[in-house]
């Protein structure tokens, strides 16, 4: 099911025309679908049946309380990592004890936060970190149920920026050293050594990389269990992929089988930490048309939308459909261009050589599958505003990130107790 369909010759995200939101919010903004939310949801929880998994939706994917609440109020834990993520999944409605805490370099400061809020698991991800851990634990007199995210040098085939389950890359601990590291856990006070997690990358449209990862853990956890350590929860991890342009990746009914066949036997209750299946084909990000512009060797359709907005297509080159709000009729005269945004950057390009029809400034324009690791990811680089955000609810809509004003943007800087008015002022 898709959310954002055309009616009568204009796109809509549920029941709401998108030029009707544009008219209300102005442009751009970032548009979710609560319909295309439960959806996703239902689909991953509904492969892993007997209340068997806990499903901790990823926070940084996107991380607006509005998205969040739909999805706790379907069920959904969160994986937060920093104390901000936490916070926010908090604030959401969330349980702490549906809270894992991941991530290479959480601070003391938020191992204790995460300590006294009780959540549910903290994935600890190196052996200095464990200590540290041991420490703030013990003198909050709290036992710290723990994780232990190992590192099984697997590729997971994806972009190499979003790729770490490779030993070269910085996270979870070395898998051969493992055991070790458990052993030392159990004596630790403090600690409560519970569950091996992993993650080995992001976007992964193959199962079988998770297949040779997930075989890993499995030998590790007989070791564990025959090491006297009681491992009754695995984390799994995110990772699933989206379609974005041609790709099949697997449904959650094939991962869930895979992961029955790879660790069924372990009898363990599983968590997962998915983020972009959950919310990324849930999301648009609409923009209108600037100018189209002629080139002497391209045609560019600048856009209000940049960089700063939507950053994947400048950091990943990842690609995004391009949509005309109002449908192009099937005779239309359709040209190759740039879609481009206005930051004096040539990074600022959301996508090369699409076939577009004519367009005028005003038009608007969806850029999809945006709900992922959009608007959590935009700055206010060259001065912009942070784009809005709005959720969709059938007929209804709501900002549910509005968008900020000038002044606020200004008032986030002050000037040093030193400096005045004056145009030819000294230091003296
Ligand atoms: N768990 C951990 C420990 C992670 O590091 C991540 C993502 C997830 C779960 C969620 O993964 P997902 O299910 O969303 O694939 N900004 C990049 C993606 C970065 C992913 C980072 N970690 C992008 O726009 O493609």
């Amino acid at each position: 099911m898709n959310p954002f369909v055309y009616k009568n010759g204009v796109l809509h995200a549920e029941d709401v025309a998108i030029p009707d939101i544009a008219a209300a919010v102005g442009t751009p903004f970032y548009c979710y679908s609560t319909a295309g939310l439960v959806q996703r949801y239902t689909a991953f929880a509904d492969a892993f049946p007997h209340n068997r998994a806990t499903i901790c939706y990823a926070v940084k994917a996107n991380g607006n309380l509005a998205v969040i609440r739909t999805l706790a109020n379907l069920g959904a834990g969160a994986d937060v990592v920093s104390e901000g993520e936490m916070r926010r999944a908090l604030a959401a409605g969330v349980p702490p004890d549906r809270i894992v805490f991941s991530g290479v370099g959480k601070s003391r400061d938020e191992l204790a936060f995460a300590l006294t809020q009780g959540i549910a698991q903290i994935n600890v991800e190196s052996e200095p970190e464990l200590e540290a851990l041991s420490e703030i634990s013990a003198a909050l007199n709290r036992t710290a149920a723990i994780g232990l995210r190992v590192n099984p040098d697997v590729d997971a085939e994806t972009h190499e920026k979003i790729s770490t389950g490779k030993a070269e890359n910085k996270f979870g601990i070395d898998i051969s050293h493992a055991r070790a590291v458990f052993a030392r856990a159990r004596d630790l006070p403090g600690i409560d050594p519970v569950s091996v997690a992993v993650h080995i990358g992001s976007q992964i449209t193959d199962l079988h990389p998770l297949r040779t990862a997930f075989g890993h853990v499995a030998t590790l956890v007989d070791a564990l269990r025959a090491d006297g350590h009681s491992i009754d929860r695995l984390d799994l991890g995110g990772g699933l992929g989206i379609r974005y342009d041609d790709e099949t990746p697997p449904t959650p009914a094939a991962y869930a089988m895979m992961i029955d066949e790879t660790l069924g036997r372990l009898d363990c209750h599983l968590m997962f930490e998915p983020g972009r299946v959950m919310v990324g084909e849930a999301g648009i990000l609409v923009t209108s048309v600037l100018y189209d512009k002629a080139g002497l060797a391209r045609r560019f359709v600048i856009v209000d939308a940049a960089m700063n907005d939507l950053l994947r297509p400048s950091m990943y080159d990842a690609y995004h459909g391009v949509a005309p709000v109002r449908e192009t009729l099937g005779d239309a005269v359709l040209s190759d261009a740039d879609i481009v945004g206005p930051v004096c950057e040539t990074g600022d390009t959301f996508a090369r050589h699409r076939a577009m029809p004519m367009v005028d400034p005003g038009d608007l324009l969806a850029i999809l599958s945006a709900g992922a690791y959009g608007a959590v990811m935009a700055s206010t680089y060259n001065a912009r505003l942070l784009v809005p955000e709005v959720l969709v609810k059938d007929d209804a809509f709501a900002v549910v990130r509005a968008r900020p004003t000038y002044d606020d943007l200004l008032n986030m800087d002050q000037f040093a107790d030193w400096q005045d008015l004056g145009q030819n002022s000294t230091v003296s």
